[in-house]
């Protein structure tokens, strides 16, 4: 029997193993657009615990283990015994008696590595305060779809260096596209995401928007205000305002350049109202294949491999 796998970052999977999942993403996509029943996880549960709010990640991953055919059960962290002090450890070996799989949403990184040590089933990272990984995989899609190719395509974030940062750049640059990252001071991406990167292809971290954005095939714009990072007041007013994508800062990019937003968009924040809405349509296809993407993460990890 293979050993299982787990879905916690982009760091544990190559740049061949992304692409086939993009691949199989694809084929998902075709067979649901075309009206093909693909119950390829028929009779198999996944638990997804929440310990935040959450849209996409819910209902993308529900909606798409019941198109394969399988179970999602939602089990809010409140009504759990964990909240009330049940070890992480003790927690992930009971439901891997009762599941195949098990999704995690937590401000804790440590604790989805924890559940993914102690579980025998799969433990797909449905985000932490360290990574975002399903959306970085949504993203590349989405990317993929508008440019056709990966190679010679430049991507650039702008924002505070967040989970979602940290997975968007180890995922493109493992696809192998140029990157380029504005973050404000003090707001850089995690260390080990840096340090993996400046070795890892084409990667440059600066201050400055105008620089970062030249030349740009992908802008993704990063919330101010990520559910895990407590922006003092003071910083968001004088230095965000800087990061913000609008028309001026597009103009900058390639003519043809596309802008993702992982949502919920704060407008008049981090993006415009006028920006959003002129790449509204890249933005909802990019939260669409949050769908795609996860149904082939779950078939991975959960079907044949
Ligand atoms: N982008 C994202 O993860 O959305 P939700 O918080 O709604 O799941």
């Amino acid at each position: 029997m293979s050993e299982k796998r787990d879905f916690l970052t982009l760091m544990d999977y190559t740049g061949e193993e992304l692409n086939e999942l993009l691949n199989m993403a694809d084929q998902l996509k075709y067979e649901q657009k075309n009206a093909m029943e693909h119950p390829r996880l028929k009779g198999k549960t996944l638990g997804m615990i929440f310990r935040q709010h959450s849209t996409r990640t819910r209902v993308s991953f529900e909606a798409g283990m019941y198109q394969l055919g399988g179970l999602a059960m939602f089990l809010s962290a409140r009504d759990l015994q964990m909240e009330r002090g049940e070890p992480v450890q003790d927690t992930a070996r009971v439901l891997s008696g009762y599941l195949d799989g098990l999704m995690v949403r937590t401000d804790c990184h440590e604790d989805a590595v924890t559940l993914a040590e102690y579980a025998a089933v799969p433990v797909i990272n449905g985000m932490t305060d360290y990574a975002h990984p399903c959306q970085a995989l949504g993203d590349l899609m989405t990317i993929r779809e508008y440019k056709r190719t990966f190679k010679g395509k430049k991507l650039c974030y702008i924002g505070p260096g967040n989970n979602v940062a940290n997975s968007l750049i180890v995922g493109t640059l493992k696809v192998g596209m140029e990157v380029s990252a504005a973050c404000p001071k003090g707001y850089a991406p995690a260390g080990e995401v840096l340090q993996w990167a400046a070795g890892a292809g084409s990667f440059t971290l600066t201050e400055d928007p105008e620089t970062a954005i030249l030349d740009a095939d992908v802008v993704c714009a990063g919330v101010w205000d990520a559910s895990f990072q407590k922006i003092p007041e003071e910083t968001r007013k004088k230095v965000f305002p800087n990061y913000q994508v609008n028309g001026i800062l597009i103009g900058k990019a390639k003519p043809d350049a596309i802008v993702l937003h992982s949502l919920p968009a704060h407008r008049g924040e981090e993006i415009t109202e006028e920006m959003f809405e002129a790449h509204a349509g890249e933005i909802f296809q990019e939260a669409e294949n949050r769908l795609h993407g996860q149904k082939a993460i779950l078939l991975k990890l959960l079907g044949e491999g």
